[in-house]
């Protein structure tokens, strides 16, 4: 196969930050996405309606001319959010609030200290069919980071979806077989996204032989068995799993740093690096579910109407990507070959 047409596809998790990074991230992320779930982390966080419209607002300004990009807003879920907080956000199109552990990843010190006060939350939530999107690591430092993941489900995951059976949970970028498994298995209530990162790499990319800032991200990676679990899981046609990039740009000097910074910039290969997994799986013909019907499936919106071809041809991801104000970024794969393109 040398040409592959699939409906146009949704990336359910993305970073676009904001002021000079919107002219690199939003077009990056529009070229191929017709609708994208844009997280709230900035600084400060997007925590209310009002903060979300004025937000999207700013996106739509850098969407490129003559293409349509539909962004999906989400509040930050903190411990001040109230039920008026929900409400608002529904009557503003607002389809979903993210949980952020304090302290689990960048821009996370506004996130929650604990889940029990959040309950009302949730149940307004499910009631207003709002979905809640969770970053699931817990925090603590007794824990150890490669077992924040399947932590986080144990104590508290287990608990919110049998809690809440008609509350829509995704969890996000999810890195481990526990986490491939519980959702897999798990109630019709949860579904989770999955990076490219994590199909294609494992820990030894980021540390065996010399440390790699650019394939540094959170959750970090696993093991090489959690790597090939998530692949199982894209390759079964699970309608539970389904694309979120979490392409998250970081300035090449807060990546290549002493406290380097969590977040693999993919927007510009996206699509490709996710045809290259399937490729590599023989598994192509269930791409087009998990990047374009799985998602909205799950989300109630409707599937896009479009399309995209991807061309067989080898192309190589830039070193370096350059914003207005001269900021360097490097991509995730920077000077590697892809197979497949975008047409
Ligand atoms: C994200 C970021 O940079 O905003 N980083 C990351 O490593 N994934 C935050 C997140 O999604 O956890
Ligand atoms: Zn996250
Ligand atoms: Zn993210």
């Amino acid at each position: 196969m040398d040409e592959l047409t699939i409906r146009t596809p949704d990336d359910l998790h993305v970073h676009l930050r904001d002021d000079v990074m919107l002219p690199e991230t939003v077009p990056a992320t529009a070229r191929c996405f017709a609708r994208a779930t844009v997280m709230p982390n900035l600084v400060p966080p997007v925590t209310t309606a009002d903060l979300a419209t004025a937000y999207k607002q700013r996106i739509l300004a850098a969407v490129p001319a003559g293409q349509n990009f539909d962004p999906l807003m989400t509040l930050y879920l903190t411990m001040q959010t109230s039920v008026a907080d929900v409400e608002a956000a529904k009557v503003a199109g607002i389809r979903a609030i993210k949980l952020y552990p304090a302290g689990a990843t960048t821009n996370s010190d506004a996130g929650v200290s604990s889940l029990e006060p959040l309950y009302p939350i949730f149940e307004a939530m499910s009631k207003a069919g709002i979905l809640l999107l969770i970053h699931g690591e817990v925090t603590e430092y007794e824990v150890d980071v490669f077992d924040r993941e399947k932590e986080f489900i144990e104590r508290y995951l287990r608990d919110i979806c049998k809690s809440f059976p008609d509350l829509k949970i995704v969890l996000e970028h999810i890195t481990t077989k526990d986490a491939a498994e519980f959702v897999g298995s798990g109630p019709e209530n949860i579904a989770a996204s999955i990076t490219p990162q994590h199909l294609l790499l494992n820990r030894n990319d980021l540390l065996a032989g010399t440390l790699k800032p650019h394939n540094f991200c959170l959750p970090i990676l696993k093991r090489n068995i959690h790597q090939l679990a998530l692949r199982e899981a894209v390759a079964s046609g699970s309608t539970k799993f389904f694309l979120g990039t979490d392409s998250a740009p970081h300035a090449r000097h807060r990546k290549e740093a002493a406290c380097g910074c969590a977040g693999c910039y993919s927007a510009w290969s996206a699509i490709e690096l996710y045809a290259q997994v399937f490729d590599d799986l023989n598994c192509l013909d269930k791409l087009e579910a998990f990047a374009s019907e799985n998602g909205a499936d799950f989300y109630g919106l409707a599937r896009n109407e479009g399309t995209i071809t991807l061309r067989k041809e080898s192309w190589t991801i830039p070193e370096e990507v350059t914003l207005a104000d001269s900021t360097p970024i490097v991509p995730f794969f920077a000077g590697q070959d892809l197979r497949w393109k975008l047409a």
